[in-house]
């Protein structure tokens, strides 16, 4: 069985919206379970994440997706704090291997959104994980996936109206290449 844990932080539902959809994406690939971790203030004590259980099951999994609402142009300090707790697995490089991908949201169009996304790529860089990209080139595909043009993971714009439909078709859509492409190198490497 192939493990994909989903990591994120969400105070009004937006990035949980998307954590969903990335989820549903994922479990529609065979023999892929996916667990969806979201964090809460519970963790964090004095400004640090404390879950070291949580550090545990991500451990076992094959990918890890990060997901966090753009604060002020990058992730939010929950997340960060989560990110700061995996130092103690860098020394040892103990995720090098495992792939990685993210989602954010925002309330402008472009909101600085990718800067979220360059952050979770440069802490998956720094535990050596192997960095997944949407291959769905924006204005060229059937359904429009990938409307706002990132292609370095999933970026969704909440107006009035909530999440925009195609933003979550291109979570769905992603969650499915992760699970995809983990299973794919999982079985190369057992041959
Ligand atoms: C402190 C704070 C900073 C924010 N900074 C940005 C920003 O830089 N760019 C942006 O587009 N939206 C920004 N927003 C809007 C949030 O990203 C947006 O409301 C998002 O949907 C919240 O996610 P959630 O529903 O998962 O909590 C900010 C919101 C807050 C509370």
């Amino acid at each position: 069985m192939i493990r994909l844990g989903i990591v994120y932080f969400s105070v009004t539902g937006t990035t949980e919206l998307l954590a969903q959809e990335i989820e549903r994406g994922a479990s529609s690939v065979k023999k892929v379970e996916v667990q969806s971790f979201r964090i809460n203030k519970k963790q964090l004590v004095d400004g640090r994440f404390v879950d070291q259980n949580m550090l545990a099951q991500l451990d076992t999994c094959d990918a890890i997706i990060f997901g966090s609402p753009t604060y002020m142009g990058g992730v939010s300090s929950q997340f960060k704090a989560f990110a700061d707790a995996t130092s103690e697995l860098w020394c040892e490089q103990l995720w090098a291997n495992k792939l990685a991908a993210g989602f954010t949201c925002g309330s402008a169009p472009n909101g600085d959104q990718s800067s979220t996304l360059h952050y979770f790529f440069t802490l998956a860089s720094q535990q050596g994980m192997l960095w997944v990209s949407i291959d769905a080139a924006h204005g060229y595909t059937k359904k429009h996936l990938n409307r706002l043009g990132s292609q370095l993971g999933v970026v969704a714009h909440v107006s009035g109206d909530g999440l925009h439909e195609v933003d979550k078709a291109t979570a769905q859509y992603l969650g499915q290449r992760v699970a995809e492409l983990a299973k794919k190198l999982n079985q190369s490497e057992s041959m």
